[in-house]
């Protein structure tokens, strides 16, 4: 299978240039002017953007989670993915109690096998955190090609702080990186606790009962945990002004404290949890939505480089059966999550890009070419000779409506319902076949499910 893309611009994360781009047998062989090979499938880009296919690093396929699961399996999550243009998923891996960490490892590959539609990878996550399952995060960086590593803070499963610390010492000794939902769960039970007390149980509460404050501390004292052993951390989902203060304050003391957010902490606020009929469990998901200012202030953190990262939490749970089955009278039964692998490029385009917030090539960096940096994907994240051909091209004129009749998540709705997008994915291709296309009004999947594949990652090289 071959390709040649002609005339589009290609946007690095430093820069954009008009050239050809021709890919064979997975690759991008060559990227000139005027190339005049002859391919399978021959695109006029002109006018169009050739960008890397967008990395989701954090999604939840499938995961058991509040009393039910995830609703997207690989399949219908990977086809999402595809037509969103994102090229690349890399899934948490949840450890379940007695398991080992290279059991999990094998257990989510087989959920996977003959399932994806695009690559994908797993962080496995630390559960269960037995002497002899921190022992393996050597096989797992090493072998497995998974070197990054998710803990909580929060939930049930939580990790507590010894383990967090044991964990970023064996990490740091074999390229591995440890991701952490930073929240701190006193502070959520003190607050559920009052919150009972008063009967404010609606979905409104569950922002009320996770306070920035929560957010600021748990990502404070990682960072103290960083310090201490001089490893690295990887803070997911950030969402506050203030937890953002702290990942600042932690590299700007050198201390090696990264972070991602996500299109919902960059462009809703708490209001949403007023939407009537129970409309605000749409958004219940952890940590909460902010306010304006946090929205601005992650913008910020986008542009200044404090922020390295934006994946989308992906977390599909119905609105009708999911959401409503066990939290009506009580936000705390709610399952926290929402879908987004689909709209995450399309958002970052328009409301950040045309929006002035940030630049092409920044949005380049922080879905693509930062996010393979970051996570071992070495070839991945560049429209570049010698990477996958995982390639979007986009026309940033393309209107859509956002509406989820015209997506492809396996839920019910999409927090960003009626939003009008300026750009849209003309056609995206895994490894140089054509996945996804514009198709009048909305995207089609036309790759093969199955076609996707585990990518082993490399340990991390500093970032
Ligand atoms: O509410 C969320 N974010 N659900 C998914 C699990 C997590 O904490 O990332
Ligand atoms: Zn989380
Ligand atoms: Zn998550």
């Amino acid at each position: 299978m071959s390709v040649l893309i002609k005339g589009g611009t290609i946007v690095t994360s430093t820069g954009r240039y008009i050239a050809d781009v021709y890919a064979d047998g997975h690759k991008i062989k060559t990227i000139g002017k005027d190339l005049d090979y002859p391919a399978d499938d021959i695109v006029d880009a002109s006018g169009k953007y050739v960008l890397p296919g967008a990395i989701d690093p954090h999604t939840h396929i499938s995961m058991p989670f509040m009393g039910t699961s995830a609703q997207d399996d690989y399949e219908t999550g990977t086809i999402a993915a595809a037509c969103g243009g994102v090229t690349t998923v890399v899934d948490f891996d949840l450890q379940q109690k007695g398991e080992s960490l290279l059991e999990a490892i094998e257990r989510k590959q087989s959920w996977a096998a003959g399932k994806v539609a695009v690559d994908y990878s797993l962080h496995p996550a630390v559960m269960d955190p037995r002497p002899e399952v921190i022992a393996e995060v050597k096989k797992a960086v090493l072998d497995y090609g998974t070197p990054s590593f998710k803990i909580f803070m929060v939930y049930d499963f939580r990790v507590d702080d010894a383990t967090m610390i044991k964990l970023l010492e064996e990490t740091k000794k074999y390229g591995g990186l440890v991701q952490v939902h930073a929240e701190n769960v006193y502070i959520i039970q003190h607050m559920n606790e009052l919150l009972e007390a008063q009967g404010k149980l609606s979905p409104y509460y569950h922002a009320v009962s996770r306070p920035n404050i929560a957010e600021e501390e748990a990502v404070a004292r990682a960072a103290k945990m960083v310090e201490l052993t001089g490893s690295r951390i990887y803070i997911v989902h950030l969402s506050s002004k203030e937890g953002l203060a702290k990942v600042k304050e932690a590299r700007d003391n050198g201390i090696d404290v990264f972070a991602e957010t996500c299109p919902q902490y960059l462009l809703l606020d708490e209001e949403r949890y007023n939407e009537p009929d129970f409309g605000g469990a749409k958004y219940v998901m952890s940590p909460p939505l902010r306010t304006k200012e946090s929205n601005e202030a992650l913008w910020g953190g986008l542009n200044s480089g404090d922020l390295q990262v934006v994946a989308t939490d992906h977390c599909p749970f119905d609105f009708k059966g999911k959401k409503d089955m066990f939290g009506k009278d009580d936000y705390k039964k709610i399952p926290n999550g929402a879908p987004g692998i689909e709209t995450l490029l399309m958002l970052l385009h328009s409301e950040g890009v045309v929006k002035g917030r940030i630049s092409l090539e920044r949005m380049v960096d922080v879905l693509s070419t930062g996010t393979a940096r970051m996570f071992g994907l070495k070839d991945k994240g560049e429209v570049a000779v010698g990477k996958d051909a995982d390639l979007v091209i986009f026309d940033p004129d393309q209107k859509f409506s956002i509406t989820q009749s015209k997506l492809h998540m396996n839920i019910d709705y999409t927090p960003f319902e009626g939003l009008e997008i300026s750009g849209m994915p003309m056609a995206v291709y895994s490894r140089g076949k054509r996945v996804a296309e514009w198709n009048g009004d909305q995207m089609t999947f036309v790759g093969q499910v199955g076609r996707g594949k585990f990518i082993k990652r490399e340990p991390f090289e500093g970032f």
